[in-house]
């Protein structure tokens, strides 16, 4: 029998009730249909979830968006985003194979690891910054500035621009597409737009060794990428790079004041630290959901999906089944073996993994090391209005004991730079 709730993957409430929602779905119906956004089917099961994200020839990815009419179809978002797809994340073969395959190579562990000293520059700058005031927003001074930094690092435009590229993107996840402040996101992202179009011509007139140049070098089948497509991609790579490996960091140092035992093992136990992560992935599941579209009928959890229906899998739900995961609403750092899909599964599984674990290990050391303690500011941290797409902090302030400033620290962090805002240009 077809269970039907009305879920708002967008409301407050679902930020705060998700978790029983989805176990109470779980065990009594892994496959609902939710009434809000159009109506759509929400999958809670771990092995649903995993077959819905690796069948790919039933269930798509794939959207199209025409500006003119505004109409989306298809994409990874719920309600649709009124943006150009993504690219590769909203395509499907035999495009997606092309996409990726030129990606890969450019995030790859050894590509990541020629990172690593830049991005602990950035990270040791950045705390510089604030050590000598005991106080810091985690979100706005740390997590949001380092993980956009390195990602325009990757692409080769200057980190200092961190804040054109990463404020569209957190308006555009955190809040609900009907909140009065959307539309600004929108104007905020199309200046994203115009500075990607403005690095695409500047790598054209000088190519260097970044992500952009090599896109606008490379061939697919022998022919060379379109335009729209390589700015897609690196429309992709940055919402992909930005907010995703911030809410996690964030999630996790809010975490740790929390429980100050998990704390004082990983400042002590550094090699703690890789499985920990995974473990941090799982538990806060920094994409919380994506959605896929069906291209023929399908019985899904004996439930009947029809063409074209929508289907909301939510991640955070399978990486809490407590079929898959033993006590699945623990963080047990050194959990093993850890087979949580916060990283997708599938093709479209993601590609910036590598970048988005060394990223986080880089803050989290640094952090572990300059400010061992710290409490939440009283006037708290607050979540993003929507936790769906990704569960992430709008602010998280903290105080603690000022410190001093590493002497070797300059690393591409300059003085009072506090980042360009897009609305300055
Ligand atoms: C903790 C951090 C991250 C998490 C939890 C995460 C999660 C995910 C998930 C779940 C998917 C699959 C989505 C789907 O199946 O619809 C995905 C895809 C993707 N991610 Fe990430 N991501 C993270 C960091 C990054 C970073 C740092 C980058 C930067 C390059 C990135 C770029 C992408 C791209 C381009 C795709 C699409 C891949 C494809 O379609 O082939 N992600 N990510």
């Amino acid at each position: 029998m077809k269970r039907t709730v009305e879920l708002d993957i967008e409301s407050a409430e679902h930020a705060r009730n998700w978790k029983s929602t989805a176990r109470d779905l779980q065990e009594t119906c892994p496959m609902a249909w939710s009434t809000t956004h159009g109506g759509f089917w929400v999958a809670t099961r771990y092995r649903d979830i995993l077959r819905l994200a690796q069948e790919n020839d039933t269930f798509t990815a794939a959207k199209t968006f025409d500006p003119d009419t505004g109409i989306v179809e298809g994409g990874t978002s719920l309600p649709p985003m009124p943006v150009a797809r993504l690219v590769p994340a909203e395509t499907e073969n035999p495009e997606w194979e092309g996409f990726r395959g030129l990606l890969n190579p450019r995030l790859s562990p050894k590509a990541v690891e020629l990172l690593r000293s830049r991005a602990e520059g950035f990270a040791a700058g950045l705390i510089d910054r604030v050590i000598e005031t005991g106080r810091m927003d985690i979100v706005d001074d740390y997590t949001n500035p380092l993980t956009a930094m390195v990602t325009l690092a990757v692409l080769g435009i200057p980190p200092e621009e961190w804040r054109t590229f990463a404020d569209p993107l957190h308006a555009l996840t955190s809040l609900r597409k009907s909140d009065p402040a959307y539309p600004h996101a929108i104007e905020l992202a199309q200046i994203m737009d115009k500075r990607i179009e403005e690095e695409i011509d500047r790598r054209t007139a000088n190519p260097g060794d970044d992500l952009i140049s090599y896109l606008l070098n490379s061939k697919i089948d022998g022919q060379a990428l379109r335009r729209e497509d390589i700015h897609q991609m690196i429309f992709n790579v940055i919402a992909g790079g930005v907010d995703t490996t911030a809410s996690l960091t964030a999630n996790v140092i809010l975490h740790l004041q929390e429980n100050p035992d998990h704390r004082r093992r990983l400042i002590e136990d550094r090699t703690l630290i890789p499985k920990a992560r995974e473990e941090f992935v799982r538990y806060f599941s920094p994409l919380h959901g994506t959605v896929r579209t069906a291209k023929t009928g399908a019985s899904v959890a004996g439930q009947n999906v029809s063409a074209g229906d929508r289907i909301y899998l939510l991640l955070a739900s399978a990486n809490r089944d407590p079929e898959i995961f033993e006590d699945p609403d623990e963080v047990v750092l050194d959990r093993c073996p850890n087979r949580h899909i916060g990283f997708g599964a599938g093709m479209h599984r993601c590609v910036g993994s590598f970048l988005a674990r060394m990223m986080f290990e880089t803050m989290l050391n640094e952090f572990l090391d300059r400010i061992p303690e710290y409490e939440v500011l009283a006037e708290g941290a607050d979540r993003y209005p929507s936790i769906s797409p990704i569960n992430g902090w709008v602010r998280a302030p903290i105080s603690f004991p000022p410190g001093t400033r590493r002497a070797a620290a300059t690393n591409g962090v300059s003085e009072g730079d506090q980042g360009h805002s897009p609305g300055d240009r």
